[in-house]
């Protein structure tokens, strides 16, 4: 785990063009439900692409110490054998999560209403983020939780020996706590209802009907309503993992800002819940096009063509739209530096609690590298100095999160003098391949 490890500082440096293909990893959030449901139905379930960063890994960890047999069979592809809904065994051993936020909110909720107790801890990061949006919900279930000041892991878990469904109310726009939510009421009889006001990635609704299990979603006055039928058998399923778009976004910014790039992304999950970043970069002007658009085990799939995007514009990123692209702020704040004019991010307070405080992450490194930014509590504007004015020269505090290291890698690549990252350790969690794609295409890394 990149936490535990020693820091790996990295540079990058203005290159030329970027060119090729760049064949990203399996989508993140797919791969963790996909372990995780697999575990949880009956029979032999079958996953291809399995994004296999520490992050996934510590899930599949995770699923063998709650009683499932998951088994790595190389290129990808994995078996689980499942313990079916409600046949999670006690774990003998603390489960540690790592740097994931995703794991341990969606395994906290899988085994809170079976009569077991497990311990989760994390890396540092994990264990600085807020716990209390799944354990509130899950207290509704009869599970109790002990945990540090704050909400904090290392946390118990103490599963409900006899759970009852529950309707909640999201108050975060959180896919995790949603996830948490639905993956409790499979093992509580009755109807379980999860309501969120701002449509938040739909994976876990997507893969929950694939493998059986009846959910319906409607859009209401209150929001989307999702109802999940408890105790369902669950059927083993053959899953195929589309490539992460959110790992796509960084090959696809560095070429918008690198001078004459052309840089193919095949196979891209396209997932409207997840598209957002693409839809912002077109409004700024890239050069971004969706070639062969298609459908791919009931997910959107393209392969995304960007090119150097000379003219690139500052813009007002609709706050509606923040979900859908959550994870990508900390590289549009790069794209950004180098748009003209301001682009304002309003109601991405949630930024502040991811694997880092994101916005004063990304904020100070900017800065430093001569970018000028404001902030207040959930929003942040980028003031672009356009192509060829952005100073770098800095080095940025990756603060164990792999998408503000990767961010400022990417900032080097078009900046007037390089960028360090003090720790590129944390992109193994997400993207283990990011060093030796980027150099494929042209990219200047080095480790320092
Ligand atoms: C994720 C949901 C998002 C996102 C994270 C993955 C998921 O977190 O930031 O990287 O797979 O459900 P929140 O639910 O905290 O918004």
């Amino acid at each position: 785990m990149s936490s535990h490890g020693t820091p790996i500082p990295m540079i990058s440096a203005a290159c030329g063009p970027l060119t090729g293909e760049a064949h990203v990893p399996g989508d993140k959030s797919i791969s963790h439900r996909s372990l995780i449901l697999g575990a949880m139905c009956v029979g032999e379930t079958r996953i291809s692409g399995l994004l296999e960063g520490e992050d996934v890994l510590d899930t599949a960890k995770a699923m063998r110490a709650f009683g499932a047999e998951v088994e790595d069979l190389g290129g990808g592809n994995w078996r689980v054998y499942g313990v079916g809904v409600g046949g999670f065994a006690e774990p003998e051993n603390v489960i540690d999560c790592g740097n994931s936020g995703t794991g341990v909110r969606l395994i906290m909720g899988a085994m809170a209403t079976s009569p077991i107790t497990a311990t989760f801890t994390g890396d540092a990061s994990l264990n600085g983020r807020p716990m209390a949006r799944v354990t509130d919900p899950l207290a509704l279930f009869g599970a109790q939780s002990y945990g540090r000041a704050g909400g904090r892991l290392p946390m118990t878990i103490v599963g409900a020996p006899e759970p009852l469904p529950v309707r909640y109310v999201v108050p975060v726009p959180s896919a995790q706590v949603k996830s948490a939510v639905l993956l409790a009421g499979l093992n509580a009889p009755g109807q379980t209802v999860v309501i969120e006001k701002e449509a938040t990635r739909d994976h876990t609704e997507r893969m929950l009907a694939g493998f059986g299990a009846t959910i319906i979603t409607e859009v209401t006055d209150e929001g989307r309503v999702i109802t999940l039928t408890g105790r369902p058998e669950l059927k083993a399923q053959e899953i195929v993992v589309p490539r992460d778009p959110s790992s796509a976004a960084f090959p696809v910014c560095a070429a918008l800002i690198v001078p004459g790039s052309d840089v193919l992304v095949p196979n891209i999950g396209l997932n409207p819940t997840r598209a957002g970043l693409f839809t912002t970069l077109q409004e700024m002007g890239a050069d971004l096009t969706f070639e062969n658009l298609r459908e791919e085990g009931g997910e959107p799939v393209a392969d995304l063509r960007a090119r150097f995007s000379p003219d690139l514009h500052g813009i007002e990123v609709p706050p509606e739209r923040a979900a859908s692209m959550i994870d990508e702020y900390p590289v549009l704040s790069v794209v950004a530096a180098f748009a003209k004019g301001d682009t304002v991010m309003r109601g991405v307070k949630e930024l502040r609690v991811k694997e880092s405080d994101r916005i004063e992450a990304m904020a100070s490194g900017l800065r430093a590298g001569g970018v000028t930014v404001e902030d207040g509590p959930d929003w942040w504007i980028v003031k672009g100095a356009g192509h060829g004015n952005v100073a770098g020269g800095m080095e940025a505090v990756s603060h164990l999160d792999h998408r503000i290291a990767m961010s400022f890698m990417i900032m080097g690549m078009a900046s007037n003098a390089p960028v360090r990252v003090d720790d590129g350790a944390p992109i193994a969690t997400s993207f283990p391949v990011f060093e030796p794609l980027m150099k494929a295409l042209g990219a200047e890394i080095r480790r320092s």
